[in-house]
């Protein structure tokens, strides 16, 4: 299959309304898109992305009005919610109506929903009377796409079209929030963080994120994100004595003289670091190195979201 990449919404439509995929912009990461509603197209991500089916799929809609047709009860917590930060990188897991297949949701009861915040995708989905449901569009376990290159990288000849948006502007995925007996719950740190939250629910918001083979909620899979040259996240002058003698690639933050190449934030910024993290790690990956290392990012904003791929991406962490 030839993959092509273009900026045309109206081929975009027609694929997906033929019931085959169509990577597409958003302002977190690229997803591999498929009407959610038909299974068979849903399929085809599973298969593009070499994915297991218990791992469910968010679906994805223009407008958060439209989230009513897919589930049973909205929370008036949610709504508010959204009010505040859909479109945007926030997604709802919400109680699914029986019109999303089970295969979307790896048979839980609850559906993941997001409006994502991208103009040409925004737009590409108001003209579809369908949701979709799209993970991010990369190989199953490697590093997430922030620019249509890196989607073709990973997925050419497997995907007809790729919807090229630029570069996105988070950089990391959306933030997952559950709700369960009054109670707010992140399952995934992103791009809107904690804090945020709080100001508008108005009491603390519970953080469930640990990383672990055998996830509750998936989506928390202990290894993820992975690069194919091992990373390691801890002291870098332990990390570099460790090493010595091989080649190692540095990602840096802030004034960080040794990691001029792969500084994430010179100026320390996290969101700037959001932004760059996934690029850098798939250039790294590409220098034939023995080993890549990092430190974490203070643990505040989105240096949480940044600090929580780096964990899941390192390879030590795999059994
Ligand atoms: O920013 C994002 O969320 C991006 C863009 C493309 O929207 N999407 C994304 O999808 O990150 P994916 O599939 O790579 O990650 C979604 C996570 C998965 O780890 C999945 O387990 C979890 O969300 N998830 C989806 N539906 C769920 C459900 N019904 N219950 C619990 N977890 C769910
Ligand atoms: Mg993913």
């Amino acid at each position: 299959m030839e993959t092509v990449i273009g900026k045309d919404i109206v081929i975009a439509k027609q694929i997906l309304d033929a019931g085959d995929l169509v990577a597409i912009p958003t302002e977190t990461v690229y997803g591999l898109a498929a009407n959610a509603l038909n299974e068979d197209a849903v399929l085809k991500i599973f298969k593009a992305k070499n994915r297991p089916q218990f791992n469910p799929l968010i679906i994805h809609l223009p407008i958060w009005r439209a989230a009513e047709k897919y589930v049973t009860e909205i929370p008036a917590v949610v709504n508010e919610l959204a009010m505040h930060f859909s479109p945007g990188p926030i997604t709802f897991l919400l109680p699914k109506k029986s019109i999303v297949p089970d295969l979307v949701t790896a048979g839980s009861n609850k559906v993941a929903i997001r409006i994502p915040a991208h103009p040409l995708s925004m737009q590409l989905l108001k003209t579809l009377d369908y949701p979709v449901a799209a993970p991010s569009a990369n190989p199953f376990g490697y590093v997430s796409p922030t620019m249509a290159q890196h989607v073709y990288d990973g997925l050419k000849g497997k995907i007809p079209y790729i919807l090229d948006g630029g570069a996105c502007n988070i950089g990391v995925e959306s933030t997952i929030v559950d709700f369960e007996n009054g109670d707010v719950i992140i399952r995934r740190n992103g791009g809107i963080i904690k804090e945020m939250i709080e100001e508008v629910t108005g009491k603390p918001v519970l953080v469930f994120t640990e990383a672990t083979d055998h996830p509750v909620a998936p989506g928390q899979l202990k290894s993820h994100y992975a690069t194919t040259t091992p990373l390691y996240v801890g002291d870098k002058k332990l990390l570099k004595k460790q090493f010595s003698g091989k080649k190692i690639i540095e990602l840096g933050f802030g004034v960080d003289s040794s990691s001029e190449g792969y500084n994430l934030s010179i100026a320390s910024n996290a969101d700037e670091a959001a932004k760059n993290i996934f690029s850098f790690l798939r250039r790294a990956d590409n220098e034939q190195a023995d080993v890549i290392i990092t430190g974490l990012l203070p643990g505040i904003g989105l240096g949480r979201a940044v600090n929580d791929r780096l964990l899941r991406a390192q390879h030590n962490m795999k059994d």
